[in-house]
Parts: structure tokens; C-alpha cells; sequence
């Protein structure tokens, strides 16, 4: 098989070392050998500097991707274009492709595998999700007997790198952040780690492989890291719980949840102590229970793992009738269902509550009383000094679970008393059950 790679960045370099390492076990595996016969690259000394000297380089990225004596093009350039258009293309000129892109996927999913289907051509994307975790593969086929409830899952390293350098050795988010780049773990706009959106572009093609729904990014609740506060960490860990920005969609009477935000998950679950760049999914299914995912969310080489996997994959079904092939998203693409992604305010929830208020009588009552006529129930609390001013404090709570807009109203009404100094932290909590 004739391989073209577009991009010659961290995951092309993994890729192209690892196929040359393991091309004897891979030509065993595949029945035939996979060749990079090209290179589309901006910056040629660049690339070469980090590709080795012997690949042919071109400048043209179209025209390798459509050249006539390529078979399966490898998009490792990221953001949505040109990559879009490259990948189009290539589905046009009938070239299989393997991406890492979860943007554009979560973008363009739809358009793109309603392409290769009419082309009769695949696109696959395990290293689109969770790195070198095969959990495509794994919803798709391993679990194709199951009604999958919900999954659930820490699917960027970088976030996690971030929030376990923070809680483990006290670095600061700057320079854990920095380190994460230094590790090529991060995205081209580490803001997309940072803020959530690289999460929310991978929960939306798992909600879609779950549940059999188009892709909708667009619909997803994001929430990232940035703003949070180490004294929250500390806290959650007082309480028997960690935070992880965790990615969910869960499957409900009413609709489907999709989301992304730090959650405070129990200490003792094996969720909360996946550290570092590692990444964990858990997928809850009607036959099988609960099952657990875990391996490494990024890095040249995990990430090239997924890749080539899907290239031996493609090698093997090169032959099969486009008719009989796996479909891209789990279900047969006439077969895909209408149920609505629910707002925000519809999902239930529970959560964690920091207050920071005068230390003075009936402060915790007002508080309570609210929380009580809103209808939720009180799991934990803990208040604890808070600053200079001893006639500060901080409350801390942790509720039953109830719906997102009673919590709303219930902290619009605490966030309003004459007690309450500061806008309140609400943080969500997941029991993982
Ligand atoms: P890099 O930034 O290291 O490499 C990207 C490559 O594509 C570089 O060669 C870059 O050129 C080239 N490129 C980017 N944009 C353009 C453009 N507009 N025109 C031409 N060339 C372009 O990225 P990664 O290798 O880290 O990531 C590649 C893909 O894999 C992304 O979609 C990413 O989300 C995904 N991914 C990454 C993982 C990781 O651990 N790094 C893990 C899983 C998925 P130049 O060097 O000149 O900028
Ligand atoms: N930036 C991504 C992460 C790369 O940190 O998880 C893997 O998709």
C-alpha cells in the first residue's frame, strides 16, 4: 500500500518511525508492505529535520493527495482548512484516508464520510480520540452488541498533564502548560486543550459512535480549565474527590447529554487516578457494564499506533466490497436517529458549591434554606477559613443530584444575599456509577 502523508509535524514523525521499525511485523500482519511514498510539507528542511532524509518532499499538497499511484492518504496537518478541502479531495480521487483530526471531524464529520460513502472509500480515525487508545474500534465493533448508556472520559493530555503537574508538584498552570508543549501533547492552539474544545471534538464523535446520531459539535456544552481555582483542587481532595475535565455524553429518556468540564470525580474510582498525559474512557453498556480504556491520549509515537492501525485496518479490506465495510460511525448511515442533544439546563447533575461569605450568624441557614426550596439535597459540607480576613469564610457543598436550571435559579438567588462576597464556584460532580 502506497501511503502519502500531509504534515510532517509530531504525529507524521511517529508514524514514519514506527512503520519503519515494525515494517517486517506489519507486512506479516497486513499481507502486504505500507510504503510513505511522499511528503506534503510547507517547510522542507523543517520537515526532513524531522522526517529523516530519505522521503521525497512536495510543496503541492492537492496534487499528492490525488497523485495517481497513492493509495491512502494520511492527514496529520490539523485545523479545518485546508485539511477539509485535501480530504475531500482525495475521497473525490478515490483515496482511502486515515486522519488524526478530531476538529475536523467534529466540524465536518457529516460531509466528509457522506463522501467517502458515495466514493466508496473509507476514512479512519482512531487517533482522532484518545491518542493510542483503540476506542473507535472498541465502540464501534467490540461493543456493537450493547444499548451503550453513556460514556465518559479524560480524553486530553494535555489537561490532564496540566492538572496532575499542578496537584502533584505544585507547578504552576504556565509552566505545566509550557511543559506539555515542550512534550508535543498540545494542539497548534493550546487554547483548544485549555478551554475544552479538543475534548468536546472527541466526546462528539464518541456521542455519535454511541448512539448512532450525526455529529454535532455544535451542540456541545464546553467548559475548560482556565479558570479553575487550586483552592477548589484542595478542596475536592478534602472531600474524597479529584477534578478531571472529563468529557460525557449519556443517553437519557429526554435526549442525549454532551459535555465537557471540570468534574469532581471520587478519589478511590480508577478515573480519578489517571495522571500525567494518560488518557481513560469509560463506556457503559446494557450487556457488557461498566469497561475501562487506558493508555496514553498523545505523543508522536501512541498517536502514530492509532494511525498505522487503521492503515493495516484499510490494507486488509482494501478488496472488501464497499457495501460490506464497517460504516465510519458505528451505524448504517440510512439508520441514524433524530434524538435531540438537551440544553445545558435539562441535564442532571450534581455538584460542588465554594461560597465565600461573612463569618457571621445564620449565614449557612440562608444558604441552606434556598438549596432546600429550590428542592436539592445537601451531601457534604465543609467550611473552612479563607484569605486575611478572619471574618471571611468559605462554605463548601456538595449536593444530591438535581437539574442544571434548578441549580441555576438556586445560585442566582445565593449569589444575590448581602452575605455572599464573591461570585460563587460551581464545579459539577459525577459518581461514575
Ligand atoms: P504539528 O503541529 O506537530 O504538525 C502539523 C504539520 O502540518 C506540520 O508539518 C505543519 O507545518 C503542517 N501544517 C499545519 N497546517 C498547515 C497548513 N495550513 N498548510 C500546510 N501545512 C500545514 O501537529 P501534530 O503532529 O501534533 O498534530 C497533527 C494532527 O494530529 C492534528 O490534527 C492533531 O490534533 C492530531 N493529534 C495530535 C496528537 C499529538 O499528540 N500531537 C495526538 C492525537 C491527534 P509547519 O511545521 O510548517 O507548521
Ligand atoms: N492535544 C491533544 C491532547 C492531543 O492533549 O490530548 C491528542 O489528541
Amino acid at each position: 500500500m502506497r501511503i502519502a502523508l500531509l504534515g510532517a509535524g509530531t504525529v507524521a514523525s511517529g508514524v514514519v518511525r514506527v512503520l519503519q521499525r515494525n515494517q517486517d511485523e506489519l507486512c506479516r500482519r497486513a499481507g502486504r508492505g505500507i510504503e510513505v511514498v511522499a511528503v506534503a510539507a510547507r517547510n522542507a528542511a523543517k520537515a526532513r529535520q524531522a522526517l529523516g532524509e530519505g522521503l521525497p518532499m512536495h510543496a503541492d499538497f492537492l496534487a499528492l493527495a490525488t497523485r495517481e499511484d497513492v493509495d491512502i492518504v494520511v492527514e496529520l496537518m490539523g485545523g479545518l482548512e485546508p485539511a477539509r478541502e485535501l480530504v475531500l479531495a482525495a475521497i473525490r480521487a478515490g483515496k482511502h484516508v486515515v486522519t488524526a483530526n478530531k476538529a475536523l471531524l467534529a466540524h465536518h464529520g457529516n460531509e466528509i464520510f457522506a463522501a467517502a460513502q458515495s466514493h466508496g472509500v473509507v476514512v479512519a480515525f482512531e487517533a482522532a480520540v484518545a491518542g493510542g487508545i483503540p476506542i473507535i474500534k472498541a465502540v464501534r465493533e467490540g461493543l456493537a452488541a450493547n444499548r451503550i448508556e453513556w460514556v465518559a472520559g479524560i480524553i486530553n493530555g494535555t489537561t490532564n498533564f496540566i492538572l496532575s503537574s499542578m496537584r502533584e508538584q505544585g507547578l504552576d498552570f504556565a509552566s505545566a502548560l509550557a511543559k506539555a508543549q515542550q512534550l508535543g501533547y498540545a494542539e497548534a492552539d493550546p487554547g483548544f486543550d485549555i478551554d475544552g474544545v479538543d475534548a468536546a471534538h472527541k466526546i462528539t464523535l464518541l456521542c455519535a459512535m454511541a448512539f448512532g446520531v450525526p455529529v454535532q459539535f455544535q451542540r456541545a456544552h464546553v467548559q475548560g480549565i482556565r479558570d479553575l481555582d487550586g483552592a477548589d483542587i484542595r478542596y475536592a481532595e478534602q472531600l474524597g474527590y479529584r477534578i478531571k475535565l472529563l468529557g460525557l455524553t449519556r443517553r437519557s429518556q429526554q435526549g442525549i447529554e454532551l459535555r465537557v468540564h471540570p468534574t469532581l470525580i471520587p478519589s478511590a474510582r480508577l478515573m480519578a487516578n489517571v495522571e500525567g498525559a494518560m488518557n481513560a474512557v469509560m463506556v457503559q453498556g446494557d450487556a457488557v457494564g461498566p469497561t475501562l480504556f487506558y493508555g496514553k491520549g498523545a505523543g508522536a509515537e501512541a498517536t502514530a499506533s492509532s494511525v498505522i492501525a487503521d492503515l493495516v485496518d484499510i490494507t486488509r479490506l482494501h478488496t472488501a466490497d464497499p457495501e460490506h465495510r464497517v460504516p465510519h460511525l458505528a451505524f448504517q448511515p440510512g439508520a441514524l436517529a433524530d434524538t435531540p442533544i438537551l440544553p445545558m439546563s435539562q441535564v442532571r447533575t450534581s455538584y460542588y458549591l465554594r461560597i465565600h461569605v461573612r463569618d457571621e450568624a445564620g449565614v449557612l441557614a440562608e444558604i441552606t434554606r434556598i438549596l432546600a426550596e429550590q428542592g436539592m439535597s445537601i451531601d457534604a459540607l465543609l467550611q473552612r477559613p479563607s484569605g486575611e480576613n478572619d471574618q471571611h469564610t468559605d462554605v463548601i457543598l456538595l449536593t444530591h443530584e438535581t437539574l442544571e436550571w434548578r441549580m441555576d435559579e438556586a445560585l442566582a438567588r445565593i449569589q444575590a444575599l448581602d452575605s455572599v462576597l464573591a461570585p460563587v464556584v460551581r464545579l459539577r460532580k459525577e459518581e461514575l456509577r
